[in-house]
């Protein structure tokens, strides 16, 4: 048990990676916040595993593309469990269309809970360490395309694109409080956000081609590193990238 007395919020935490990385900082001692903006059903599913494994977690709604929810799940976090040491920035979303489809309604959705939400509930879990003295760890969940092309994905790249740089950012302006921030960069990873994917086996197949390992990462492959970077074992990592992704990034073949 590495968090013991320790407090995640775990953004986006009703399905996929995010869930899983609940239930594993939970599992690692940690009393656990469960995000969600839409699925109350799978908050509500999250919890109850942690709390049948002997876990501690509350179940917090928040759409962190709202600056005044992100704020509110944070205060809401020390309401209920009196203080805060691990922001899992991990709610997120894609949206596929020809760079010259995109829409500023779709730019705004993509951004907005990518980039914009992981700025200001990263601010506002800042603010409170730096009130309190107190240090803490941040972990984005980023992805691969913050440094790797994902064609039709435009606004997707872009907002990781800048997790990537404000991460690199943050580790030199909050280094100095005693708090670090990395990202964990998933490639393809078995969850709702590639369902379409999932379903398409020819696509699924010239995929798995591309993964020196030839499987699709699982959520708790996310969650064993989330785990680590919130732990003791990580005190003097930040502003790293850490990527998930089963050598996908660095294949290359002639032939
Ligand atoms: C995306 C997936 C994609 C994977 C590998 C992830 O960041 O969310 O849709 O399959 O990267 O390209």
């Amino acid at each position: 048990m590495r968090l013991t007395n320790k407090v995640a919020i775990i953004t986006g935490s009703s399905s996929g990676i995010g869930q899983d990385i609940a239930i594993r900082l939970a599992a690692e001692g940690a009393a656990v916040v469960v995000n969600y903006s839409g699925n109350a059903k799978g908050a509500e599913e999250t919890k109850t595993v942690i709390e049948k494994a002997g876990g501690r977690a509350i179940v917090v709604q928040a759409d962190i593309s709202k600056v005044a929810e992100t704020q509110r799940l944070v205060d809401a976090t020390y309401a209920q469990l009196g203080s805060c040491d691990i922001l899992v920035n991990n709610a997120g979303m894609e949206k596929s269309a020809d760079f010259w489809e995109v829409t500023e309604e779709d730019y705004d959705k993509v951004l907005d809970v990518n980039l914009k939400g992981v700025f200001f509930a990263t601010q506002a879990f800042v603010r409170r360490l730096r009130d309190e003295k107190r240090p803490g760890r941040i972990i984005n969940i980023s992805s691969v395309h913050e440094d790797m092309a994902f064609p039709h994905f435009s606004t997707y790249c872009a907002s990781k694109g800048g997790v990537r740089m404000l991460t690199r950012n943050l580790a030199v302006e909050l280094g100095p409080l005693g708090i670090t921030i990395n990202n964990i960069a998933p490639g393809a990873i078995s969850t709702p956000i590639n369902k379409s994917l999932l379903e398409d086996k020819p696509k699924l197949n010239a995929l798995l081609k591309n993964i020196p390992l030839n499987r699709l990462g699982t959520t708790e492959d996310v969650a064993a590193l989330a785990a680590f970077l919130a732990s003791d074992d990580a005190a003097y990592i930040t502003g790293s990238t850490y990527v998930v992704d089963g050598g996908l990034m660095v294949n290359y073949h002639e032939q």
